[in-house]
């Protein structure tokens, strides 16, 4: 008896991609990420999508120029398979800690056809390097759900930050 066997969707060939540091000229694509990203958690006024798109190029723009804020893109031959950023954010003076600044990793965004082959823990192992290299202690972030395999994979852990709601924000977790 003939068997008919089932069409399987696709996947991408495990695509070979560099990830490189972004510079000033890929504004746009920093900013489809993180467009995009929240859109994936769950943002859907295009309205605030669109003014977010603008506050975010020119918020990244004066840190990328000033050294505080730095991008990793990662692509494979000509197409852009995803992303992600180191803020130096600045934080309050505490003991034994001269720094008033800590790295947080923010945007981190992989087009949904590229998922789960690795483009991702691409940008966070040149994150953690680049913090590395600064000399910086750790590295913080605030995990979606879907992002937090990935951070557990590379050593991130739950802390003991808290908070009180005050209002609801719509995509939020
Ligand atoms: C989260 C996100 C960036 C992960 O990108 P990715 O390139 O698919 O991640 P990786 O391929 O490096 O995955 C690393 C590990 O996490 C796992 N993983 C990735 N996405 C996952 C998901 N949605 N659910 C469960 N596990 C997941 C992978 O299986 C992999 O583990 P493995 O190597 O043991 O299989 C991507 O899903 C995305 O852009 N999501 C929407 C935006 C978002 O949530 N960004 C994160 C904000 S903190």
């Amino acid at each position: 008896m003939a068997t008919r066997k089932k069409k399987r969707a696709k996947k991408p060939r495990r695509p070979a991609f560099t990830v490189r540091k972004a510079m000033l000229k890929d504004i746009p694509i920093l900013v489809h990420q993180r467009r995009a990203m929240w859109r994936d958690l769950g943002a859907r006024e295009q309205r605030e999508l669109d003014r977010a798109d603008e506050v975010y190029a020119g918020w990244a723009r004066s840190r990328m120029k000033s050294g505080t804020l730095v991008g990793w893109v990662a692509e494979s031959e000509d197409k852009v398979l995803g992303g992600g950023c180191v803020w130096l954010q600045p934080v309050q003076p505490r003991p034994g800690y001269k720094l008033m600044i800590q790295p947080y990793l923010l945007s981190m965004y992989t087009e949904p056809r590229y998922r789960g082959l690795g483009v991702a823990s691409g940008v966070v192992e040149k994150a953690l390097d680049w913090c590395r290299s600064k000399g910086f202690h750790q590295l913080r972030l605030h995990a979606s759900e879907m992002g937090r395999k990935v951070y557990l994979k590379h050593g991130f852990q739950r802390t003991w930050e808290m908070r009180r709601r005050i209002k609801k924000l719509r995509e939020d977790s």
